[in-house]
């Protein structure tokens, strides 16, 4: 049967690999690209697979936004089978430093919109009976570097929201999982010098990152119907790094 995908922050590196992973995967979805004002990458994509692949506007810390992309994908057909909390970022500074706006931003965009989305979400997988959630947290959820208080406290807060969420939804048949990449390739500010992503390189047990295909193989699995009994878990995809 026909299912209908929708990923947040679809125009970014992870968002975009975990769509076309699906679209290849999946032959009979439909992927909704959730974007904002970026939406160029978003929008190649969609040309290549354009009878399958819609976008579809979604700030994900608003409320309005939530109910309008739900409405339009449900009025689409397909009844919204998954959904990937994908949207995010970090703004790194110590926390004696760290101006509350710069706390609360990184808040709403990380933790507080994936329970929008949740609950945007929920009354249509309650009715179908069923529904795959995937939450992207981080690592930085499970071993929190300096510098990331607020970046490390939204994504442990999502996985909290997750391991709770699955238990109130298990038996209606929706599982809600959460992934926690590490380092992904093109995830580090792009004026970082090639000696210095060496250094990290070596410090990994693969000596290399992520590519962000095999954070995708992941998300998919966990939407897949072979993944139906695993709900409330995290995984943490490092390549050994824990
Ligand atoms: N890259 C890594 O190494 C890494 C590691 C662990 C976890 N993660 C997590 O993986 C997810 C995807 O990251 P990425 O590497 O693909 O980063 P990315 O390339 O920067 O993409 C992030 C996407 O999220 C969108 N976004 C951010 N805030 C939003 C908001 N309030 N409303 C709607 N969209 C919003 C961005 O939209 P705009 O383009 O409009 O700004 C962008 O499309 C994030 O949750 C991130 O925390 C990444």
């Amino acid at each position: 049967m026909s299912r209908s995908i929708l990923i947040t922050g679809a125009n970014g590196a992870l968002g975009l690999a975990i769509a076309e992973f699906f679209l290849t995967r999946e032959e009979s979805c439909h992927v909704f690209l959730g974007v904002r004002e970026r939406r160029e990458r978003a929008q190649e994509l969609a040309a290549r697979f354009s009878s399958r692949t819609h976008l579809v506007t979604l700030e994900v810390t608003s409320t309005d936004d939530w109910k309008a992309a739900v409405t339009e994908i449900e009025n689409k057909g397909a009844p919204l089978g998954v959904l990937i909390n994908n949207a995010g970022f970090h703004e790194d500074a110590l926390l004696a430093n760290m101006p509350q706006d710069q706390w609360s931003r990184v808040l709403d965009a990380n933790l507080n919109a994936v329970f929008h989305g949740c609950q945007a979400v929920l009354p249509g997988m309650l009715r179908e009976r069923q529904g795959r959630i995937v939450n992207i947290a981080s690592l930085s959820a499970i071993s929190s570097p300096a510098g990331q208080t607020n970046y490390a406290a939204a994504k442990a807060g999502v996985i909290g929201l997750t391991q709770s969420l699955a238990k109130e939804s298990a038996r209606m048949g929706i599982t809600v999982n959460a992934v926690c990449p590490g380092y992904i390739e093109g995830g580090l500010p792009s004026d970082w010098p090639p000696e210095q992503l060496k250094a990290l390189k070596m410090q990994l047990p693969m000596r290399r990152f992520a590519r962000p295909e095999e954070i995708a193989a992941a998300v998919f699995f966990l939407a897949s119907p072979d993944a139906s009994y695993i709900t409330g878990s995290t995984l943490k995809i490092d390549g050994g790094l824990l």
